[in-house]
């Protein structure tokens, strides 16, 4: 199949300044993201999600690297460029409760981004438009001069889904929108984005710790582990037959239906990771690998391990 890529990163890396050293949030990443598609981000809290979907979006500025968005290379555009690719880029976070200001009405934080892009700029076409999208994603228009805190945790994401919509982007980044609602409200929600990105042609990337969360709805999956991309690939694939032992470790640990095993491999699946202060040399997974040979601690795997089929994986010992 052929595939418009309409994201890609090259080489990106970030590293944070904290006292006692330089944290290697992401370490040197390469990545497409095709057009119309929902790419599933996975792994480990700390392993650098949330810092590549921001790097992806220039919230934030790379250590080294670049981004290219429809083939504008983002790090060599002018501010007033950038503000304009800016609509077409958007983000949903995972906390509906400190996203949303909560001195402002529903109606306002939705209108907001139309505002400062001067997209409508008359008033009453804007409420308008707001108060229809506020239909569309389940919050009653006669709503619109309440406030956050008049909402639950689900009505709220409802809203930040909203916000990020006022714009008609074409790539939303989802960082873990769904991790702090309750279960029973999690599958209304992505089932809600599930919709919305027929209905507005959006490309996903979809943020989460949990895979259970992405199975269903992701075509792709990306496995990180400690700044570094594992591997890539379709999510049928990557799910039936993962290839890097990393993946394999986190299939293996989920679903979890007893409570008390689910508690026994969380805490083995955190309390090893190593510190992205002084990450393993090589490949960074061989502290915790099964399968690690000596050449593992000294050289890193090649990033990107073409499997066939657009499977990638990054390691000098792919499982069969
Ligand atoms: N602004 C920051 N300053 C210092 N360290 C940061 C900052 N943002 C993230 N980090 C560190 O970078 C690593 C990756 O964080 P993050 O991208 O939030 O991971 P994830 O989203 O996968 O949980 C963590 O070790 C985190 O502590
Ligand atoms: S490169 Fe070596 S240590 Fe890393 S995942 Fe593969 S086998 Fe394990
Ligand atoms: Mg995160």
């Amino acid at each position: 199949m052929e595939h418009e890529v309409m994201l890609q990163a090259q080489g990106l890396v970030k590293d944070f300044r904290v006292p006692g050293g330089v944290v290697s949030s992401v370490a040197g990443v390469d990545l497409e993201i095709y057009r119309g598609e929902t790419l599933a981000l996975v792994g480990e809290s700390g392993c650098g999600k949330s810092t590549l979907g921001r790097l992806l979006m220039r919230l934030i500025e790379p250590t080294a690297g670049k981004v290219i968005f429809d083939g504008v290379d983002l790090n060599s555009v002018s501010p007033a460029r950038m503000r304009a690719l800016r609509q077409r880029m958007q983000i949903i976070f995972q906390d509906p409760f400190s996203s949303l200001d909560p001195r402002m009405t529903v109606g306002q934080i939705i209108e907001e981004p139309l505002k400062i892009h001067r997209l409508c700029p008359d008033k009453k076409e804007r409420e308008a438009r707001v108060r229809a999208l506020m239909k569309r994603i389940g919050i009653r228009p006669e709503y619109y001069d309440r406030y956050p805190h008049q909402f639950s945790g689900g009505q709220r994401q409802r809203v930040g889904i909203a916000r990020a919509l006022a714009l008609k982007p074409e790539l939303v980044v989802c960082d873990e929108p769904v991790s702090a609602l309750d279960v029973s409200i999690q599958a209304q929600i992505l089932n809600l984005l599930q919709d919305l990105q027929q209905e507005f042609h959006l490309t996903y990337l979809f943020i989460s710790h949990d895979l259970s969360v992405v199975r269903y709805i992701s075509d792709r999956v990306c496995v990180m582990f400690l700044g570094r991309i594992c591997e890539i690939g379709d999510a049928e694939e990557v799910y039936s037959h993962p290839r890097h032992p990393y993946t394999k470790f986190l299939m293996d640990s989920v679903p979890l239906p007893d409570p008390d095993k689910r508690k026994e491999d969380k805490d083995l699946l955190t309390g090893e990771v190593p510190s992205p202060i002084a990450p393993p040399s090589g490949c960074r997974f061989h502290t915790r690998c099964p399968y690690a040979q000596d050449i593992c601690a000294q050289e890193p795997p090649p990033a990107f391990r073409d499997l066939g089929g657009g499977h990638g994986c990054a390691c000098h010992f792919p499982l069969d």
